[in-house]
């Protein structure tokens, strides 16, 4: 969805020149080709259009309040479920700077970095991968197994990733995030409001992510938060909230005068939280 919208997209909310490098190969020829691109983009893929538009704008949103921690003075990002995220790869410039670690499923790990590899980009010197299945195991634990330094404030992000983990995982993630990081870390996540925010014609385009995603092996969960009521739990484990983006604020923020029908997910949340030890 990001190499989609960086090749074709006008105008752009986030630009990934990586994205298509790292897909698997029917992908890079249906996104090479303009014809098979509308074709599959414009047609099939169609009715999930609204997760390209959350896909996009959570990338933005974390990565605008990342460059200020950097900015700050932040040495460490911590990307948890990170999939084919490129933050390294796009800012070589940081590589002295700043130590990524990624944590995210085996599966998903390897993948990438088989693509990194068959693609020559390579793995960057600044990266370290650490795979770990979030339902099973803690990430406290995995990320005391690698080089992160516990002491140092870090910058958490966690996109696209708490539609797939039961409600005990994503508690357990963030009592984690809150023993594992030094004070004044932050983490960025994005979350699923309650389903009545939904409007009847997008529920059927979720229930068609997740016959796509249990076709794929990895289906999503029907995790829904009240915001209030979940911005509190979280705050309750020694966070300090400094915003939670309603899909209204995404919409005024990142998709205003566009001729395309890319919008925001209806009832998704990015929430930013500080920690205050
Ligand atoms: C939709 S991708 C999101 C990737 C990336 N963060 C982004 O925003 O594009 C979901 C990610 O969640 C990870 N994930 C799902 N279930 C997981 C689990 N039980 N443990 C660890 N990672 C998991 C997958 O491996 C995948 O990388």
């Amino acid at each position: 969805m990001r190499a989609s919208h960086v090749l074709y997209a006008d105008p752009i909310i986030f630009a990934d020149p990586f994205a298509a490098s790292l897909v698997s190969y029917p992908w890079q020829r249906a996104l090479k080709n303009p014809i098979l691109h509308r074709i599959i983009f414009g047609v099939f893929m169609r009715p999930l259009l609204p997760i390209q538009g959350q896909v996009l704008a959570r990338a933005r949103f974390t990565e605008e309040r990342l460059m200020t921690a950097i900015a700050q003075g932040v040495k460490q990002i911590v990307v948890i479920g990170a999939g084919l995220d490129t933050f390294c790869l796009r800012h070589p410039e940081l590589a002295e700077q700043v130590q990524v670690y990624e944590i995210d499923h085996s599966a998903s790990q390897q993948f990438k970095k088989r693509r990194l590899i068959k693609n020559g980009l390579g793995i960057p010197a600044n990266l370290e991968f650490i795979s770990a299945n979030l339902e099973r195991e803690n990430l406290a634990h995995a990320l005391r197994q690698s080089n992160y330094n516990p002491d140092q404030p870090s910058f958490f992000y966690w996109l696209g990733v708490t539609v797939y983990l039961t409600r005990e995982a994503i508690f357990q993630t963030l009592e984690s995030v809150a023993e594992i990081a030094g004070n004044g870390s932050e983490l960025v996540f994005d979350y699923a409001g309650a389903v009545n925010e939904i409007p009847k014609e997008e529920q059927a385009n979720i229930r068609l992510l997740r016959f796509y995603t249990e076709r794929f092996g990895e289906p999503i969960i029907d995790n829904q938060f009240k915001p209030l009521e979940f911005t509190q739990q979280v705050s309750s484990l020694g966070f300090k909230l400094m915003e939670n983006m309603s899909p209204d604020e995404q919409n005024q923020c990142y998709f205003l005068n566009r001729a395309d029908r890319l919008r925001p997910v209806s009832g998704s949340y990015f929430a930013h939280f500080r920690l205050e030890k």
